[in-house]
């Protein structure tokens, strides 16, 4: 039978590895997975706020050596090469692989030059691709029940105009993860399940312009810590798309607007017609009905 949910019961007492773990929703799984019983591995290229981020996990982990922080630039697949070589070493297998690490984007155009686009790719595509890359048959050679989740955003569903390299970067992992889970479930007893983690409005440092210490949350998004936690109960369900809503998005707004842009390709609607003059009234009554 193929394997698409993971319990805390299973992760108990196991590894993690966390991409993007000192800060935001990385930091918030860390601290939830820890407060599972788990050996949590984060890994980020900012050193000094790993640094900090250990400081905050290290009493929530039980046991000695149950941290390992590392230092890891996700866009050089030699790093999270040494990453899984690093995991594995230290715990001997990882239960839950969380490819999360990631960079918002500027408003740009999509002829913008390719230093722009290769900055938000390298990190948000390629970081999570190493990590399948990396991980994967290691995972599979343990032969344990396992998760890799993948951290997209609704910004590669949806595709809103403006922040395109972003968006491109997000739809990737999209299609890469959902890849991942079909592959894996032609494998024979395989107990790897994939999951695409689609954050909503966040409160992380990704979107706030102030340092987080120093800014209040926006009353309509969510805390990174409810993300952590929507996650551990869609990995539990059995989710493949764990897509959270935040305090101004509804489940059914984001279902409804995901359908109008599938809409667009089946009723040959313009591209993105949710932003279409022309097409702004049907969309309000679409919304509406
Ligand atoms: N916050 C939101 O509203 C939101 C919404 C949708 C998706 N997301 C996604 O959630 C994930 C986590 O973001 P967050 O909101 O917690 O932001 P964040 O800035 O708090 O955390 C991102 C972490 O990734 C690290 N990072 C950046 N580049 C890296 C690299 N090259 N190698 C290793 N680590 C690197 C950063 O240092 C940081 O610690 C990202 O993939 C982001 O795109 C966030």
């Amino acid at each position: 039978m193929v394997r698409e949910s993971i319990s805390p019961n299973e992760l108990e007492g196991r590894a993690a590895v966390i991409t993007g773990g000192a800060k935001g929703i990385g930091l918030a799984a860390a601290k939830r997975l820890a407060g599972l019983g788990m050996k949590i591995c984060l890994a980020d290229n900012d050193g000094d706020a790993l640094e900090k981020a250990g400081e905050e996990v290290s009493p929530l982990v039980s046991g000695e050596n149950g941290l390992r922080l590392e230092t890891v630039d996700v866009s050089k697949f030699e790093e999270v090469e040494r990453l899984r070589d690093v995991a594995y070493d230290a715990f001997g297998e990882v239960a839950l692989l969380m490819n999360n690490a990631g960079v918002g984007g500027p408003r740009m155009k999509p002829w913008d030059g390719p230093d722009v686009w290769s900055r938000i790719l390298d990190v948000n595509f390629w970081g999570i691709a190493h990590g399948v890359q990396a991980f994967t048959e290691a995972m599979l050679a343990q032969n344990s029940p396992s998760a890799i989740v993948n951290v997209g955003s609704k910004e590669g569903i949806t595709t809103p105009p403006g922040n395109v390299a972003y968006s491109v970067s997000k739809a990737g992992v999209k299609v890469l993860t959902e890849q991942l889970a079909y592959e894996l479930r032609q494998i024979e007893g395989c107990k790897i399940s994939a999951h695409l983690l689609v954050p909503g409005w966040t409160f992380t440092s990704i979107n706030s312009s102030a340092p987080i210490e120093e800014a209040n949350k926006p009353d309509g998004a969510w805390t990174a810590d409810q993300v952590a936690g929507f996650m551990l109960d869609g990995l539990e369900s059995g989710d493949f798309y764990i897509i959270c809503q935040d305090n101004s998005v509804s489940r059914e707004t984001d279902e409804k607007r995901i359908e109008w842009a599938a809409g667009d390709l089946v009723e040959n609607r313009p591209a993105l017609s949710r932003w279409h003059p022309e097409h702004e009234d049907s969309f309000a009554r679409f919304m509406e009905d």
